[in-house]
């Protein structure tokens, strides 16, 4: 791999030792199944778990970093270089038993993401990217698909969250997209791998509403770093406020806003 910085390093090193716990957890999930209380409180405990380890780590070998996690929150430190961390990201998999998610770490440095790792434990495939040294999955150099028609593509999207203020406008969107393009649209449940998978070449584009920055910080850099683009839904600025983010292999990207639309 032509990946070589300190920060790479420590962030693989936090992943794959977090990882051991997360692969340990989600043999008893397997298990708490079939148990009358269910994994439910056990999902949350491991979420913590895993994210201690990672975040000891992490400051272990970068004291004066910054942290903005999933559970813990904010750790303000040296303001220009910050940690975005989702311990597990596709929680709802792994409290069904479904084998499809992932730890996500991104590094920001004065506002910017100049590194990302997004690790699927189970499937033990590493994605990571850094600024202008490019994409690598297991060592491999990674490129978004070639596909430029729509009509050829398979895509992904995820939510809405029950919760989200945006249901309506979210559900209104999918009914609008998946009636105009009649394509595969699938749900995988984890944004941070639907983005590393639009690296990865294996979909043509991702949509979403209403996420949060550590679910797609690290996804970011790994799409620039495989040659596609980041949009919000009208193409016009990068997602990083707004939280909708349209992540493409770069040819459909137009045509994915229109039919947005
Ligand atoms: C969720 C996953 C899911 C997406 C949700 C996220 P979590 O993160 O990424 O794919 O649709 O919007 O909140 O809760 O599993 O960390
Ligand atoms: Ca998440
Ligand atoms: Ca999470």
């Amino acid at each position: 791999m032509k990946l070589n910085s300190a920060n790479i390093n420590v962030m693989i090193k936090a992943c794959r030792k977090a990882s051991k716990i997360l692969i340990r957890d989600f043999g008893e999930i397997e298990k708490l199944q079939v148990s009358l209380k269910g994994p439910g409180d056990f999902v949350t405990v491991s979420d913590k778990r895993v994210e201690k380890i990672l975040i000891d780590e992490l400051q272990k070998a970068r004291p004066d970093y910054s942290i903005l996690s999933e559970e813990i929150g904010e750790i303000k430190n040296n303001q220009s270089f910050r940690w975005i961390i989702d311990p597990i990201d596709g929680t709802a998999n792994f409290l069904h038993g479904i084998p499809h998610f992932a730890i996500s770490i991104g590094l920001e440095h004065d506002n910017e993401i100049i590194c990302g790792i997004i690790y699927d434990p189970i499937k033990d495939e590493m994605f990571v990217a850094e600024k202008g040294n490019g994409a690598y999955l297991n060592n491999q150099r990674m490129r978004v698909s070639s596909r430029s028609k729509l009509k050829d593509c398979i895509i992904f999207t995820g939510g809405p969250k029950r919760e989200s203020k945006d249901r309506e406008l979210a559900l209104k969107e999918y009914n609008n997209f998946s009636s105009k393009v009649l394509i595969p649209i699938r749900k995988l449940g984890s944004a941070s791998l639907d983005m590393a998978y639009v690296a990865a070449g294996r979909c043509d584009g991702f949509w979403q509403r209403n996420l949060n920055y550590w679910d797609i910080a690290a996804g970011i850099i790994l799409v620039k770093e495989s040659g596609g683009f980041i949009t919000d839904f009208k193409g016009e600025k990068e997602y990083i406020q707004n939280k909708t983010i349209l992540a493409t292999n770069s040819k459909i990207n137009n045509e994915m806003i229109d039919v947005l639309k």
